[in-house]
């Protein structure tokens, strides 16, 4: 087999692709290093980046690194490179989360994906009633599959129960002063103590504010700072997907992170808008009751919405400069 030992304009533009990936308030919690002379990049997670109230266990943290993860191997591969990737690679360093060798040979398929990595943006607006063909879904349904997960289209009683769940989420949100707050910690509204404006969910990804709550969709002015926002009504049959895997450890919470992505740059390409929801993840009495008890499905990590309507424009990213580094 034969390997490439990268240039650093090379591995540089690779990590520019992967950090486009969606990540929990986009806090991008990632970390990319490269050691001279090996053919490895190696993905890190950073812990100065976690959210101790809504992802005490790094559930979320990984999902986002995950997502990164296949972004660098669609980069990869769209450079006429094919990747081997090992998972959680070092048992003394949890945080150390994958590595990546970049070796000699064509992937076609994940190189497909590439110019879906800056289009796909998270869509917070009203998407139409036109349904979804039933052969879109199912080849997303596949693309999960290739990483080793399930994305299942629940029936209209399970829909209902996960619509109840988010809005009881809302609720607990509502009543936890510690979670608002880190919340308003992310959100970018133009304040002056807010944080560094490369990080973080700025107000134009808000969306509108929601009549009556019909679609999961989370509102991230819920302290309605914004006095400007209007409220519009979202779709009233909103397309759900449940992501999940059989366990609930690290690693299949970057085996799901990577098939989150990939579903979510196929549905791109299938011309659809997504969003995703993780607020009834967040509480783990909630969390239990979003899975369908007559499924496989052990652990549900996200919902996702899909469907048509505005795309949603691009949010920050850190410079490349400050998650990668050259040892
Ligand atoms: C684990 C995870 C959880 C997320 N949870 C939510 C959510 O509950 N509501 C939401 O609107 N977006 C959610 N997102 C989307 C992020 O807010 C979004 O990816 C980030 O702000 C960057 O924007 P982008 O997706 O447009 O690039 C989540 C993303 C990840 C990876």
């Amino acid at each position: 087999m034969s390997t490439t030992a990268p240039t650093r304009p090379l591995v540089t533009a690779l990590v520019a692709d992967a950090v486009t990936a969606p990540s929990m308030h986009n806090a991008q919690p990632w970390r990319f290093v490269h050691r001279t002379g090996t053919d490895t990049v190696e993905l890190h997670g950073d812990p100065t980046r976690e959210l101790p109230r809504e992802d005490p266990d790094h559930r979320a943290l990984h999902l986002g690194c995950g997502a990164a993860l296949f972004g660098l191997r669609v980069a990869a591969a769209h450079r006429g490179l094919r990747t081997e990737t090992r998972l959680l690679p070092d048992p003394e360093d949890p945080w150390h989360l994958a590595d990546v060798r970049l070796l000699a040979g064509e992937d076609e398929e994940l190189a497909g994906l590439w110019p879906a990595l800056r289009e796909r943006h998270t869509s917070r607006f009203p998407f139409s009633e036109e349904r979804i063909p039933s052969e879109l879904l199912d080849a997303l349904a596949a693309a999960a599959l290739l990483e080793g997960c399930r994305l299942v289209v629940p029936g209209d009683w399970h829909a209902d129960t996960v619509m109840e769940l988010v809005r009881e989420s809302e609720l607990f949100e509502a009543a936890d002063e510690a979670v608002r707050a880190e919340i308003a910690a992310w959100t970018r509204t133009g304040a002056a103590d807010e944080g560094p404006q490369t990080e973080g969910i700025p107000a134009y990804a808000f969306g509108p504010r929601q009549y009556d709550v019909t679609s999961p969709v989370r509102d991230f002015d819920a302290q309605r700072r914004d006095a400007g926002r209007g409220s519009v009504r979202f779709e009233q049959r909103p397309q759900l997907a449940l992501l999940g895997t059989g366990e609930d450890t690290p690693a299949d919470w970057l085996r799901a992170g990577q098939a989150l992505q990939r579903v979510l740059l196929q549905a791109t390409l299938d011309g659809l808008s997504t969003s995703l929801m993780s607020q009834p993840l967040e509480w783990p009495e909630l969390r239990s009751q979003t899975r369908d008890p007559g499924s496989a499905m052990g652990h549900v990590h996200m919902v996702l919405r899909l469907g048509y309507g505005p795309r949603g424009g691009a949010t920050p990213r850190r410079p490349v400069s400050e998650v990668l580094a050259f040892e």
